[in-house]
């Protein structure tokens, strides 16, 4: 196979999804660029979807311009599956998520949904989660308890920033930026990061992990399953 660029990577995983998408049923659509190329090849099964769940405004756009049904969390009940991409996956399909900040609904729609397939290229696979730093979603007036919550933890939170201010989320919170945790335990550290006051979401998906990811690499798509 020829050399193939990481967006050509994205494209092969996004266009494999397809084969995971249920005829008359719904499905969960995540956040991101490889995301962005799945929705571009989900105009193939236009009208034989009944239709998406979204999570962020961004992929909600994209869905309406392909002309595919958007419906709110509330409206429906099971999802039958989700597709999402991630910032890294580890052997067991535990991810961090929430480079695009969307994590708090991908986390929703991923948890409404039967199961969760991961489509990402080859470089987001690691051994232990935590080289990436932890995207937090945090309510903004815990934020800097939380930067000494992590610090004592042996991480590094920053706020994140856009245009020199604090990024606004769709929910209208801050997101921290952790770096430094090596998280062998992705479990216990979800549980635990996720009862601190202020916490809205933390970016490891363990409770939420994904059932297959679809590798982008060199020699094609790999399926794992865990
Ligand atoms: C969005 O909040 C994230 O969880 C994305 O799933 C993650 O950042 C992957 O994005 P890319 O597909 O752009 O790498």
């Amino acid at each position: 196979m020829m050399q193939m660029n990481q967006d050509e990577l994205k494209a092969l995983v996004g266009q494999a999804a397809l084969q995971y998408v249920v005829e008359g049923e719904l499905v969960g659509v995540g956040t991101g660029s490889t995301v962005n190329k799945f929705i571009d090849a989900l105009v193939a099964m236009k009208g034989r979807v009944r239709g998406a769940v979204s999570s962020s405004n961004a992929s909600t756009e994209r869905l309406k311009a392909i002309g595919i049904p958007v419906f709110d969390a509330n409206d429906v009940g099971e999802i039958a599956v989700y597709i999402d991409g991630a910032d890294e996956i580890d052997p067991h399909g535990n991810m961090i998520k929430g480079g695009g900040a969307a994590l708090t609904r991908e986390k929703i729609v991923a948890a409404q949904s039967r199961r969760f397939v991961c489509i990402a290229d080859e470089s987001k696979q690691v051994p232990v989660l935590g080289r990436f730093p932890v995207p937090v979603e945090v309510i903004p007036m815990a934020a800097q308890r939380i930067v000494r919550q992590f610090a004592a933890l042996g991480g590094k939170a920053k706020v994140r920033l856009k245009d020199g201010q604090p990024l606004v989320t769709d929910n209208g919170q801050h997101i921290l930026d952790v770096s430094g945790l090596s998280i062998s335990q992705p479990l216990e550290f979800e549980s635990e990061v996720n009862q601190w006051p202020g916490v809205i979401t933390v970016g490891v998906f363990a409770h939420q992990r994904a059932a297959v990811c679809l590798l982008g690499t060199a020699g094609g798509v790999k399926t794992l399953e865990f």
